[in-house]
């Protein structure tokens, strides 16, 4: 289960936060290491509620917000940022989980439509998400009591970023937009006090990486070459953004965490 020695404080913003994958460990570890401010958003409202609940249950006392949307749509990621602020008076922490993988194709084999709606969700979206939250955290605010920062963003990008594999190019392209807009953002705003980092998930047991039997087969050979030849469990992603966000991570800046199982080492 994540959770960390050291208490979060303060209010958080988790997206792609419905079902059982990644964005959903880090709310719920969130709860666990005591945040008591969790806002999560997610396309399905279904899920999205299925975390509300699951968050409560680990703490009633904290307040959830959700709100379910599109992250690719940007009066949707505005507006939604701007409640947030408006119900806690603060952000510390944001998680960009949102994102989408295609079957495997090949370039000449993909659609248009299909290219711009990854990139809309991967890309622009953490995009989208990563300009509203800095925005809240260079608003004025108390810091929370020792801290030596205003927040702490993470974005989820991939291995996939690092590396390549088959028939995966316009989706590794969008994760390694991510792993660069991660530092450079880091750049821009480490004079403000925001830390800004990102973790490179390897195959990791969610609903994405499940459910197609066409992925499970494809993503075989990967499991099998990473040196400890198993998928990772949504919390062990959870447990390095946990750190990330945490004061436990204060020099870290514009880094790319793989939590690979030695998969990009290979
Ligand atoms: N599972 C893996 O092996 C793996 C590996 C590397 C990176 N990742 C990345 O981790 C992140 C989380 O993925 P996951 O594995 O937990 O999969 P998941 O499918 O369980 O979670 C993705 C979530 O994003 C939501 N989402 C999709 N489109 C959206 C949209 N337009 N607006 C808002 N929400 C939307 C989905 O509803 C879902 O809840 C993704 O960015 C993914 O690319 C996953």
């Amino acid at each position: 289960m994540a959770s960390l020695v050291r208490h979060l404080r303060g209010a958080a913003v988790v997206t792609g936060a419905g079902g059982t994958g990644i964005g959903a460990a880090v709310a719920k570890g969130l709860a666990r290491s005591g945040c008591t401010k969790i806002a999560i958003t997610d396309i399905n409202s279904d899920t999205l509620n299925q975390t509300k609940m699951a968050i409560l249950d680990i703490n009633p006392e904290v307040q959830v917000f959700n709100h379910a949307g599109d992250i690719a749509d940007e009066k949707f990621v505005d507006s939604f940022h701007e409640e947030v602020f408006s119900k806690f008076s603060r952000l510390d922490y944001a998680v960009n989980c949102a994102g989408v993988l295609t079957n495997p194709v090949k370039a000449v084999d993909m659609p248009t439509e299909s290219f711009d709606r990854l990139n809309d969700i991967n890309y622009r979206g953490t995009w989208l998400s990563s300009r509203a939250q800095l925005r809240n955290m260079l608003r004025p605010k108390t810091l929370l009591v020792g801290a030596k920062e205003r927040g702490s963003i993470v974005n989820i990008a991939s291995q996939l970023g690092i590396v390549a594999r088959p028939a995966a190019a316009a989706y590794c392209a969008s994760k390694a937009a991510i792993i660069n807009m991660t530092r450079s953002n880091a750049i821009d705003y480490a004079e403000d006090g925001i830390r800004v980092n990102c973790v490179c998930p390897g195959v990791i047991e969610t609903p994405m990486t499940t459910t197609s039997p066409e992925m499970v087969k494809a993503l075989k050979p990967a499991i099998d070459i990473a040196p400890m030849r198993r998928m990772g469990t949504p919390d062990e992603v959870a447990d390095a953004v946990l750190f990330l966000c945490s004061p436990q991570a204060s020099f870290i800046q514009g880094h790319a965490l793989v939590v690979d199982g030695g998969y990009t080492i290979n």
